[in-house]
C-alpha cells in the first residue's frame, strides 16, 4: 500500500513539476512573442524627403522645385531677427517636418534633412514604406485634416477644398 502511495507522490511530483516546466515554457513563449510583436508595431519614423528622391523623381523634383514647404524653413530665418529662441521655436511646428513628433525635427544641428516641411507632413512617416516599398505602406488619400494641422481652419476654408488638397505638393 505505502509502495503505491510513494509512487503515487512520485508522479504527483513529477507532474508538477513537469507543469511548471511548461507553465515557464507557455510564459517564455508569450514573452518572445510579444518581445517580436513590439519590435514589429514600432511606429514609423521620419526619414526626410531626399530619401524619396530616388523612387519618386518627379514628385521629388516638383516639389523642391514649385512647392513652398520644400523651403519653408527660410521663411523662418527670413522672420526670425528680433525673434528669440522659444518665439522662433514655435514656428517649427507647421514649418519643419514633424516636430515634436516620434523621430521628427529637432534641431539644425541634429535633423537637418527634417528642417523644412517635406513628403511627410502629409504622407506620414515613411521609414516603413522605403524598406517594404509598397503602396499599403504610406498614405495616400489626404483629407482637409491632414491640412488644418497647420494650415488653420479659417486659412483651408477660405479655399474650396478639392483644389487645395492637391496644391502645395508636386
Ligand atoms: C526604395 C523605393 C522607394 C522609396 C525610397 C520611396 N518609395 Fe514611395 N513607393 C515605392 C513603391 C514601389 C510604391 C508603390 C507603387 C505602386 O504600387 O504603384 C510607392 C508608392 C508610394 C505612394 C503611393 C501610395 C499609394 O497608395 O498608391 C506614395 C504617396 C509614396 N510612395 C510616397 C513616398 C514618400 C513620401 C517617400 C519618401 C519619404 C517614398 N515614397 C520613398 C517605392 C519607394
Ligand atoms: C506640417 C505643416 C503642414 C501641413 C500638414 C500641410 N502644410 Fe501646406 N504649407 C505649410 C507651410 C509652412 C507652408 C508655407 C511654406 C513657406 O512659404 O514657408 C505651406 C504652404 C502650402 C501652400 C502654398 C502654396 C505652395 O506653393 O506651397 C499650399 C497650397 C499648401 N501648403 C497646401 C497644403 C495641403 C493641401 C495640405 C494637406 C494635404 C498641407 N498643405 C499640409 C505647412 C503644412
Ligand atoms: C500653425 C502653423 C504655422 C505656424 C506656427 C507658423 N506658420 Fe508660417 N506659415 C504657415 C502656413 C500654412 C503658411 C502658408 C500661408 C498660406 O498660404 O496660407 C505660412 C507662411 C509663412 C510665411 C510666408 C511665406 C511666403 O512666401 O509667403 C512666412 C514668412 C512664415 N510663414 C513665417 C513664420 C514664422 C517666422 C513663424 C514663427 C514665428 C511661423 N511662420 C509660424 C503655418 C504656420
Ligand atoms: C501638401 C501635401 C503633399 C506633399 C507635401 C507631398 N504630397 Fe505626394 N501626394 C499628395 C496628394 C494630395 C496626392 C494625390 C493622392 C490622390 O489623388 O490619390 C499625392 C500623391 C503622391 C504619390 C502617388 C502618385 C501620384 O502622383 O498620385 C506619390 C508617389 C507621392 N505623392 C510622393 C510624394 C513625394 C515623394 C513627396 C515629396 C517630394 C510628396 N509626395 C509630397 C500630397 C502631398
Amino acid at each position: 500500500m505505502t509502495r503505491y502511495l510513494f509512487i503515487f507522490i512520485l508522479f504527483l511530483k513529477r507532474y508538477l513539476l513537469f507543469s511548471h516546466f511548461s507553465l515557464l515554457l507557455v510564459v517564455f513563449f508569450i514573452l518572445s512573442i510579444s518581445c517580436f510583436g513590439w519590435a514589429n508595431v514600432k511606429a514609423p519614423t521620419y526619414v526626410g524627403s531626399l530619401a524619396c528622391k530616388d523612387c519618386h523623381p518627379i514628385e521629388y523634383e516638383n516639389f523642391i522645385s514649385y512647392a513652398k514647404k520644400s523651403h519653408s524653413f527660410g521663411s523662418i530665418e527670413r522672420l526670425q531677427k528680433g525673434l528669440n529662441q522659444q518665439e522662433i521655436e514655435q514656428c517649427y511646428c507647421c514649418h519643419t517636418t514633424g516636430y515634436g513628433k516620434p523621430g521628427g525635427f529637432v534641431s539644425l544641428e541634429t535633423t537637418p534633412h527634417l528642417k523644412n516641411a517635406g513628403c511627410e507632413v502629409c504622407h506620414g512617416p515613411a521609414s516603413e514604406h522605403i524598406v517594404k516599398e509598397d503602396a499599403a505602406s504610406i498614405k495616400r488619400e489626404l483629407t482637409k485634416e491632414d491640412c488644418v494641422e497647420c494650415h488653420i481652419s479659417e486659412r483651408v476654408t477660405a479655399f474650396r477644398y478639392k483644389p487645395l488638397i492637391h496644391g502645395g505638393a508636386h
